[in-house]
């Protein structure tokens, strides 16, 4: 491969190389058929673009603004578990690298830096992604230490009641105790804390009876803000706004949780709709491209947050590699809204893509 890089696509193969088969599967892999994942990207492969000609695109400008913080861009970094399997310096090199792009992180609830650690090492806005498990107290510690070290949110993933069947993880023997064994790679109490006994990240610890009700728990021990991640329907959306979700997050967990459930930009619209503007939805899976970030914004999404793409940076090449991702979607997303006829992210609309629907 040549030196220049010049697509996140290329950082999945230097990844790949870099990596031992163990770890680039779990980054890479998807659930069961991996149907999901690959039609998340495939599916932005459908959209077609509609440009306007003769618009003045001499000045481009990309920054938005997400719960009262502006981001250069409307690129986000989704929360992906133990960054330290990637790379030495792990989350807090990715935090660094969202601080000097100006965006905001979420920190992984299994992330390889304590939340301590991350706000320690970058003034990158944060906010904290949790899983609920049986014992709430690890819940309400974690959420708030997050609140006190300056996280801004709390994003609370919602499609994980039990864990996705990824086949790579069970035939590569991909489990925590061997991670254990990584010095200092784990470092929240849930997956320190010996006098528990649990068989760490397996499904005993996770609360499945965790539901919609049960929001009302999270609100009580919590000031700060909650998104929801992993909507995926309409009926899912108006039960978030019912139980007031700042923030909603259109998310299949990147095709690692329940095969067969679709591509979330061919969703968007319908949530988008359900919401109707009272809270910012955002989305996530399969972004590869600044055409894909248009193609998302042009359906309703505020902004996108990309996982595996830091992932493949980091290991590639530490924060340099996670910086250069993150401009790379950043320098295509300006190109498509010149190209495209779009100054402003308020000039990108429904007209300005063409998907499967618009074509029955
Ligand atoms: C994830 N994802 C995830 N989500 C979450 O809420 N908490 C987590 O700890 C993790 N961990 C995780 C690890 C790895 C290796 C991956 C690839 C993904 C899901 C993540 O937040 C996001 O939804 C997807 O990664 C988005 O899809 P792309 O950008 O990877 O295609």
């Amino acid at each position: 491969m040549a030196d220049e890089i010049v697509s996140v696509n290329e950082f999945q193969v230097l990844a790949r190389q870099a990596l031992p088969k163990m770890y680039y599967d779990f980054y890479a892999g998807g659930a069961e058929d991996e149907h999901t994942l690959k039609k998340n990207v495939q599916e932005f492969q459908r959209i077609i673009l509609q440009p306007r000609v003769l618009v003045d695109v001499s000045n481009i400008a990309m920054s938005t603004n997400i719960l009262g913080y502006t981001i250069s861009a409307p690129i986000m970094i989704a929360p992906t578990a133990m960054h330290k399997l990637a790379h030495p310096e792990g989350e807090l090199a990715t935090a660094r690298a969202a601080a000097e792009f100006n965006t905001i992180m979420i920190l992984s609830f299994t992330a390889s830096s304590s939340v301590e650690e991350v706000a320690a090492s970058c003034d990158a806005v944060r906010f904290f992604q949790l899983y609920v498990l049986k014992r709430r107290d690890i819940a309400v510690n974690l959420v708030q230490r997050a609140e006190k070290s300056g996280y801004k949110a709390i994003v609370l993933t919602a499609d994980r009641p039990r864990r996705g069947r990824k086949e790579a993880d069970i035939k590569n023997k991909m489990n925590l105790p061997q991670l254990k064994n990584l010095e200092g790679l784990i470092s929240i109490e849930v997956f320190s804390d010996k006098s528990s006994n649990t068989k760490p990240y397996t499904n005993e610890i996770f609360d499945s009876s965790f539901c919609w009700r049960d929001i009302a728990w999270l609100k009580s021990i919590t000031n700060l803000p909650i998104l929801i991640k992993g909507i995926l329907t309409r009926e899912d959306a108006t039960k978030a706004m019912e139980v007031g979700a700042a923030g909603i997050i259109v998310s299949n967990h990147g095709g690692r949780q329940l095969d067969y459930t679709p591509a979330t930009i061919s969703v968007l619209e319908e949530v988008v709709q359900a919401v109707g503007r009272k809270v910012p939805v955002l989305l996530d899976g399969g972004v590869r491209r600044g055409t894909d970030v248009f193609k998302a914004l042009a359906l309703g999404a505020q902004a996108v947050l990309v996982g595996r793409p830091v992932i493949y940076g980091l290991a590639a090449k530490g924060e340099a590699g996670v910086r250069k991702v993150m401009h790379m979607l950043k320098d295509e997303l300006e190109l498509t809204m010149a190209l495209a006829g779009c100054p402003t992210l308020k000039d990108i609309s429904r007209s300005h893509v063409r998907t499967d629907r618009d074509r029955l």
